[in-house]
């Protein structure tokens, strides 16, 4: 009982203060998924936080923290942490002895790195669960395109036919969600993650209703998140000025469904979908006749505006021809 009036007094709130504080008080295995996105020790630039402690310092902080979310994950739950190889090679080796490893993600990010070699342009996500009832859906994302004739990249080889309408299975090295390059999409913070990389992990490992924590939220993508897709959170940050924003962008977030089902969309495209959802949403999605066609024609929305790019140009019914690409699709 006392547990859960803890639960709830935290629940869909954003709250200032330490994480390890916070975490303290809530109770063991009472949280679906956690997710931590903590400073990487990279003397970046916060509103308060001071992003340079001694090696020994950073790690003995870093297993205090790991330690809470592990706790009060719940034995269906999972979670995640995000880092740089750096520091998750350290996390992992401790993260064993106290939870069951999945998969280390990939996350290549798509920064354009100058000036160095190997100067590191992926981040790692680390997928730990507690027991193996751990829940698990499997998650589509879009068929990856050249993007001027938008063929699709991937050679199916003999297995064409075999191809899904909305795209292929995910594997552990992601590589379609682009960190955020516009101003306009940013807030006032050094490094805020997509939103739809956070609805990638919700979908597929929680259901509607359940909760997530992030004990690092920044400006909130993880409680935002959560929200589009009709779960509880709790998100917990130290600076102040970030709670606000998190706060406000909360107000405005509306659910993302279609016929029922959540989805992850960004710029009026379905990022990821549940492979078990597809039934249910196919009917709204304009869908090439034939899987022939599905090779060089995106599935879209049947009420965006957006226009297939095929339709830009008539198509001669035999063969199309993109002068972009110098690329012939032979339609017989
Ligand atoms: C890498 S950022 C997280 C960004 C976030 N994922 C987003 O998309 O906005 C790490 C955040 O942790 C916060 N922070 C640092 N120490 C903290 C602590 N002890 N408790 C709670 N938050 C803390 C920082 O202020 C910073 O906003």
């Amino acid at each position: 009982m006392q547990d859960k009036i803890i639960i709830n007094e935290l629940v869909n709130k954003v709250i200032q203060g330490d994480c390890l504080k916070i975490m303290s008080q809530i109770p063991d295995n009472s949280i679906d998924i956690t997710f931590a996105d903590p400073p990487f020790n990279l003397k970046k630039k916060y509103n308060n936080y001071y992003d340079e402690r001694e090696v020994e310092v950073y790690l003995s902080w870093c297993k205090n923290w790991l330690s809470e979310m592990v706790r009060i994950t719940k034995p269906t739950g999972s979670i995640f942490v995000h880092n740089i190889p750096k520091w998750l090679i350290y996390f992992g080796n401790f993260l064993n002895e106290i939870a069951i490893f999945r998969h280390w993600i990939v996350w290549d990010a798509m920064g354009s790195p100058l000036g160095r070699t190997l100067l590191p342009n992926h981040y790692g996500i680390l997928y730990y669960v507690k027991s193996d009832k751990f829940k698990f859906y499997d998650i589509r994302m879009l068929h990856k395109r050249c993007r001027n004739c938008k063929y699709i990249l991937q050679d199916y080889g003999g297995k064409k036919n075999q191809m899904h309408h909305f795209g292929p299975l995910l594997s552990d090295v992601w590589t379609d969600i682009h960190r955020i390059r516009h101003k306009k999409r940013r807030d006032e913070h050094p490094c805020q993650l997509p939103i739809h990389l956070l609805e990638r992990l919700i979908l597929m490992s929680s259901d509607e209703g359940d909760i997530v924590l992030d004990p690092f939220l920044g400006t909130g993508t993880t409680a935002v998140a959560a929200k589009k897709l009709g779960r509880r959170f709790i998100g917990i940050e130290i600076d102040p000025k970030y709670v606000e924003i998190s706060k406000a962008k909360l107000q405005h977030t509306k659910p993302s469904l279609i016929n029922e089902c959540y989805v992850s969309n960004f710029l009026n495209k379905i990022l990821t979908i549940r492979d078990k959802d597809w039934e249910k949403i196919q009917n709204a999605f304009i869908l090439p006749k034939t899987i022939k066609h599905l090779e060089f024609q995106e599935i879209v929305l049947s009420n965006n505006k957006i226009t297939p790019s095929h339709n830009k140009k008539p198509i001669n019914d035999k063969l199309l021809r993109n002068e972009n690409c110098q690329l012939e699709i032979n339609l017989e």
